[in-house]
C-alpha cells in the first residue's frame, strides 16, 4: 500500500473554513435526502453488554438499553399494512438532534416546540405541572413532554434519546432529544448519528454558559462529536434569555456568540454557511413559533426558531449509490428485523443484500419507515428492515446491510488522518495509544499502531521529519488497529462511513476527549 500516494490524495481533499483554517471535513458535499423519516433512537445494546455504569448526581446507575417507545413502535410495525411509497409524502423531512450541556434546556425547548405546534394540549401540561411540583421540580414540567420515563423525571435529566415529531408549513421534523449528562455520551452519539441538523442549546444563565463551555463541558464535546457524526448544520440557540440573570441582555448574547464562534470554527463548522445563532426562552416559549416582541427584546431582528428550522437546507443524497445501512439495533419479529439509517443507495422489498462483515446473504422481506410499510426507501431514511437468511443472534450493532455487487470493505487495520483536538494537559499522543472508536454504529476498542506522518497545518503537506509523538492540535496520518472486523469506507467515497471519533474512558471521566477525523484509506 502506497502511503505517499494516499497522503497526496489527502491534500486534495482538505477543506477550508471561511477563515482559511484547515478543517477536518468534507471536500465532498454532505448528502442528505430531503424527505426523511426516522425510526426509534436508542443507545446501542453494546453499552449494556459492556456493563458500563454511569454516574448521575454522584450515584452509580446502569444505562438503560431499552428504547423509550420501542414497544409502541414494534406494535405499530406489526399493524402496518399500508404500502405507502415515500414519494407520496410531499413535505420534506428532517431529523434534528438537540444537543448541549446538561440542564441547558434541551428537553424543555423540545417540549415547548411540541406544545406550540399543537401536539400537546393544555390539560396534559397542567398534569405535568402538578407532577413536576410533586417531585419538587416545578420548572421541569415542559421537559416532561420529552422526558417520559420515571427516572428522568425524578432526576430531571434525560437518559435515553427522546423522539417526537412536529410539522411546519414546509417540513416534517423529527426531534431527537439527546441527554446532556456526560455519563450518557454513548446515547447522545446514537441520537446525533441519525440526525442531519443539530440544535445546540446553550444556557445564558449566569455561570451555566461558563460551565458548559469549559474544557470538559458537554457544549464542547457535543459540538465535536456532532461534527464527526455528520451533523452538518447547527442552530445555536442561546436559551434561558428570560432568566433574571440575563433579562434578554444583548451583552450576554453577544458574549456567548463571540466565544462560541471560534470554537465552532475550530471544530470544523463553517460558521457563515452552516451555523445560525438565535436567542430564545424554551421555558416561556419566546422567539420560538413567532418572533420575539420588540418590547421584550428590542435588539433582535433575526428569525425565530421555527423560521430558522424551516430555512435549513441540506443537499440531496444520491439514491442510486451502492446500498449502505449501518445497523443500530436488531430484534426478532417474524424473522430478523434490523434498524438503521440508509447512508447510501436505495432498498426494495424482495431484494437480496449482504450483512457485513459476516457475509450473510439475506432477502428483504419488508421495509418499514416510521409506522408505515413501504416498498422502497432511499438514503437518509431511518428504517426497520425485516430479513430472511440470517439469525438475529448473528447480527451485532455496527454491522452493515450492504449491496452484494458493491459491498463494503471489512477491515481490522486501516490508515487514518487524525486531528487531535483535545488531549489532557501536557499529554502526548503516540503509538500504542488505545481508545474507543466510534464510527457510524460501530463502537470498538482500537489502538494506534504507528504514526506515519505529520501534516504541516500551514502547507497541508506531509512533514519530512520522522514522527514519534505529537501534541494537541497536530494533524497526523497513522495506522490503526481494531480487534474485531469493522466495516468502514474511505472518507472520500462515503464521508458518513469514513469519519470517526476516538474517546477514552479516562478522558471522558475527566471530561476530556480527543476527536479525530477522516479515514483516508483502508487496508483490505
Ligand atoms: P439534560 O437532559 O439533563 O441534559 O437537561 P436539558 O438540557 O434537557 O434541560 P431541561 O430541559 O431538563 O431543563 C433544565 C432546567 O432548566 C429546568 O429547570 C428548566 O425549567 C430550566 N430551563 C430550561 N429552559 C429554560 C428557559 O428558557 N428559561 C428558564 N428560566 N429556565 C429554563
Ligand atoms: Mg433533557
Amino acid at each position: 500500500m502506497d502511503i505517499e500516494a494516499e497522503i497526496r490524495a489527502l491534500q486534495l481533499d482538505s477543506a477550508e473554513d471561511d477563515k482559511g483554517t484547515t478543517i477536518p471535513e468534507d471536500a465532498k458535499p454532505e448528502e442528505v435526502e430531503m424527505k426523511e423519516k426516522v425510526e426509534e433512537v436508542e443507545m446501542t445494546d453494546k453499552v449494556e453488554k459492556e456493563g458500563r455504569k454511569d454516574e448521575v448526581d454522584g450515584k452509580s446507575q446502569p444505562v438503560q438499553a431499552e428504547p423509550k417507545v420501542k414497544d409502541k413502535e414494534v406494535a405499530a410495525l406489526e399493524d402496518a399494512e399500508v404500502p405507502d411509497e415515500m414519494e407520496s409524502q410531499n413535505k420534506r423531512h428532517l431529523n434534528v438532534v438537540f444537543i448541549g450541556h446538561v440542564d441547558a434546556g434541551k428537553s424543555t425547548t423540545g417540549g415547548q416546540i411540541l406544545f406550540l405546534s399543537g401536539q400537546v394540549d393544555d390539560r396534559t401540561i397542567q398534569k405535568y405541572e402538578k407532577e413536576a411540583k410533586d417531585k419538587s421540580r416545578e420548572s421541569w414540567y415542559m421537559a416532561y413532554i420529552m422526558d417520559t420515563n420515571e427516572e428522568e423525571r425524578v432526576k430531571g435529566k434525560t437518559v435515553e434519546v427522546g423522539r417526537a415529531h412536529f410539522e411546519t408549513e414546509t417540513t416534517r421534523f423529527t426531534i431527537l432529544d439527546a441527554p446532556g449528562h456526560k455519563s450518557y455520551v454513548p446515547n447522545m452519539i446514537s441520537g446525533a448519528s441519525q440526525a442531519d441538523v443539530g440544535v445546540l442549546v446553550i444556557s445564558a444563565r449566569k455561570g451555566e454558559f461558563e460551565t458548559g463551555y469549559e474544557r470538559g463541558g458537554q457544549t464542547r464535546e457535543h459540538v465535536q462529536l456532532a461534527k464527526t457524526l455528520g451533523v452538518t448544520k447547527l442552530l445555536v440557540v442561546v436559551n434561558k434569555m428570560d432568566d433574571h440573570t440575563v433579562n434578554w441582555s444583548k451583552e450576554r448574547y453577544d458574549e456567548i456568540e463571540s466565544k462560541m464562534i471560534p470554537f465552532l470554527r475550530s471544530s470544523g463548522y463553517n460558521v457563515k454557511k452552516d451555523v445560525l445563532f438565535l436567542p430564545i426562552s424554551g421555558l416561556v416559549g419566546t422567539n420560538m413559533k413567532t418572533r420575539v416582541d420588540k418590547s421584550t427584546c428590542p435588539w433582535w431582528s433575526g428569525p425565530c426558531l421555527f423560521e430558522a428550522l424551516d430555512s435549513i437546507e441540506v443537499p440531496l443524497r444520491d439514491p442510486k449509490g451502492p446500498f449502505r445501512m449501518p445497523i443500530i439495533d436488531k430484534f426478532k419479529d417474524m424473522g430478523t428485523v434490523v434498524m438503521g439509517k440508509v447512508e447510501s443507495g436505495s432498498i426494495c422489498e424482495g431484494e437480496s443484500l449482504l450483512v457485513m462483515p459476516n457475509k450473510a446473504q439475506v432477502k428483504v422481506l419488508a421495509v418499514y419507515c416510521d409506522e408505515n410499510k413501504v416498498r422502497r426507501a432511499g438514503p437518509g431514511e431511518n428504517l426497520r428492515v425485516r430479513l430472511s437468511g440470517v439469525e438475529e443472534e448473528d447480527i451485532l450493532a455496527g454491522f452493515v446491510l450492504t449491496s452484494i455487487v458493491k459491498t463494503i470493505p471489512a477491515v481490522t487495520e486501516f490508515t487514518a488522518q487524525l486531528q487531535i483536538l483535545e488531549l489532557l494537559e501536557n499529554a502526548i499522543f503516540t503509538a500504542g495509544y488505545k481508545a474507543v472508536l466510534h464510527i457510524h454504529s460501530v463502537v470498538e476498542e482500537c489502538e494506534i499502531v504507528k504514526l506515519l506522518q505529520q501534516i504541516d497545518p500551514k502547507t497541508k503537506k506531509p512533514m519530512k521529519k520522522k514522527v514519534l509523538f505529537v501534541k494537541n492540535g497536530a494533524v497526523i496520518v497513522c495506522r490503526m488497529q481494531v480487534n474485531n472486523m469493522i466495516c468502514i469506507e474511505k472518507f472520500s467515497d462515503f464521508p458518513q462511513l469514513g469519519r470517526f471519533t476516538l474517546r477514552t474512558e479516562d478522558f471522558v471521566l475527566r471530561g476530556k476527549q480527543i476527536v479525530v477525523n477522516l479515514i483516508r484509506s483502508c487496508w483490505r
